[in-house]
């Protein structure tokens, strides 16, 4: 029997949590810290490891725990712990770890690594120039025209990206990264970027070092309000497949973008191994430009992708880490659609300790179509005291409500009705979620 170590808190690590529970050969899933949905999940337990503002603590809590209690595999959610080189900590401890080393990871945590890389490598991607001087960026700005995409960067969790529409627009963000400071370190160094027209597409692999192995596609639906308008999040909803990554594009995306990863990644001497994630702009001729590589799963696309996957996620994660990867997974052939509902002030702000009702009963026979993975949520104080399990908000994006149906439209519906009965002080959530591949549907 196999005891698993899931590290992360969001609603991809309930996902992740979720799948490897359901394999028979699995004891034990611990997720640190985890959140109220891993708490609640069959053999699933939520454990507190060193504060993950200090790397160094985290990495030794992680690697002395997984000595301590016999794990057998440790799967990385977040990009953070990735950047900071948990896979490298691990691995020298002898510890089976499953993600990219600190040198991949670069892919996410650095915008400017990752256009380099593609430049290097004849990756499609947006033209850009990098900035540290205001006055610079901005008469490249003037060049330019708008609309036009302002990047800070380092890691700023999906938010420190604005596409200007004008170059009024342009300047503010130059001034509020620049010259204000708004996303700290993350924002002392700009990406400008040639804006891509097209539709989105999430495009992510586990990748062994060597092969490949493409998880279902999907679409994340980044902005906070409906008809894909407000400001950037990390994700207001997703569902898979994508319609639009027909079989040719998926052909195309795999050898103009995935391989040359993986053959560049292996030629420099740090082969690339973990879940990969190429954030997509597919344009109307077909052909895919890469907007962002992630070093890790997405969230929420991981909900929704993860219903479907039949194979065992541990089965796979184990084959990865012997560099065994089969090029293919079994996935139920029904889409399925997932519904973030975030806190009040969600994406600026966020909410914490609001009641949550109305969540559905936890389902242990795994035979539901539909699932609420949470994100931010918590036990109340009194919770501990009467021990009658009061679910409240402890972050931004609380819960992530994934149905699978025999299309989009009834998955989104029915993610709907869950959805609509569960209330908390200041819930939001898009009830277009899906809305592209609906309209792919009726057309
Ligand atoms: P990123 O954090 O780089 O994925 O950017 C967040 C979102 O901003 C993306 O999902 C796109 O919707 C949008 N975006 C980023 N870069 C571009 C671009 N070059 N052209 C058009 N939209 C973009
Ligand atoms: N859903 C976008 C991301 O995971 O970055």
């Amino acid at each position: 029997m196999m005891n698993i170590l899931v590290i992360g808190s969001g609603g991809r690590e309930h996902a992740l949590a979720w799948q490897c529970a359901k394999d028979d050969h699995v004891k034990n899933v611990y997720v640190a810290p985890g959140n109220a949905g891993t708490a609640l999940e069959p053999k699933c337990q939520n454990i507190v490891l060193a504060s993950s503002q200090d790397n160094a603590n985290e990495h030794s809590a992680v690697i002395e725990f997984c000595q301590n209690n016999a794990i057998d595999m440790v799967i990385v959610g977040p990009e953070a712990p990735l950047v900071t080189g948990i896979v490298d900590a691990c691995r020298d401890a002898g510890i089976k770890v499953w993600g990219p080393t600190a040198y991949c990871a670069q892919l996410e945590g650095s915008k400017t690594f990752a256009k380099e890389f593609m430049a290097q490598n004849n990756i499609p991607t947006a033209a850009y120039q990098g900035f540290t001087d205001a006055a610079a960026a901005k008469a490249y700005i003037d060049e330019q025209g708008a609309p036009i995409v302002i990047k800070a960067d380092g890691l700023a969790a999906g938010k420190g990206v604005i596409v200007a529409e004008t170059v009024e627009q342009a300047y503010d963000a130059i001034d509020d990264m620049l010259a204000d400071n708004k996303f700290g370190d993350a924002g002392s160094r700009v990406v400008i970027e040639q804006f891509l027209q097209g539709e989105e597409a999430s495009f992510i692999c586990m990748i062994d070092g060597e092969n490949i192995l493409p998880m279902a596609t999907s679409q994340d639906h980044k902005r906070a309000f409906e008809g894909d308008t407000g400001p950037n999040t990390g994700g207001m909803g997703a569902y898979s497949p994508a319609p639009v990554v027909t079989q040719e594009v998926h052909n195309k995306v795999m050898t103009q973008v995935i391989q040359p990863v993986v053959d560049a990644m292996k030629a420099s001497g740090h082969p690339y191994t973990g879940f990969l994630y190429a954030g997509l702009m597919i344009d109307q001729a077909g052909d895919p430009y890469v907007i962002e590589f992630n070093c890790r799963f997405g969230d929420p696309e991981t909900q929704p992708i993860l219903m479907r996957l039949q194979s065992s996620m541990v089965d796979l994660v184990a084959q990865g880490l012997a560099g065994q990867l089969p090029s293919n997974a079994k996935w139920d052939t029904r889409p399925a659609l997932g519904i973030v509902v975030a806190s009040k002030g969600y994406p600026e702000t966020s909410s914490k300790g609001d009641v949550i009702a109305g969540l559905p009963e936890l389902d242990a026979s795994h035979a539901n179509a539909v699932k609420v993975f949470h994100a931010g949520t918590a036990f109340s104080d009194s919770s501990a005291v009467d021990n009658k399990q009061e679910v409240v908000t402890n972050g931004g994006r609380v819960l992530c409500v994934t149905a699978l149906a025999d299309n989009i439209s009834d998955a989104q519906q029915a993610a709907l009705a869950v959805t609509g009965a569960i209330s908390f002080d200041g819930a939001q959530y898009r009830r277009d979620i899906g809305h592209h591949a609906i309209a792919r549907e009726n057309a």
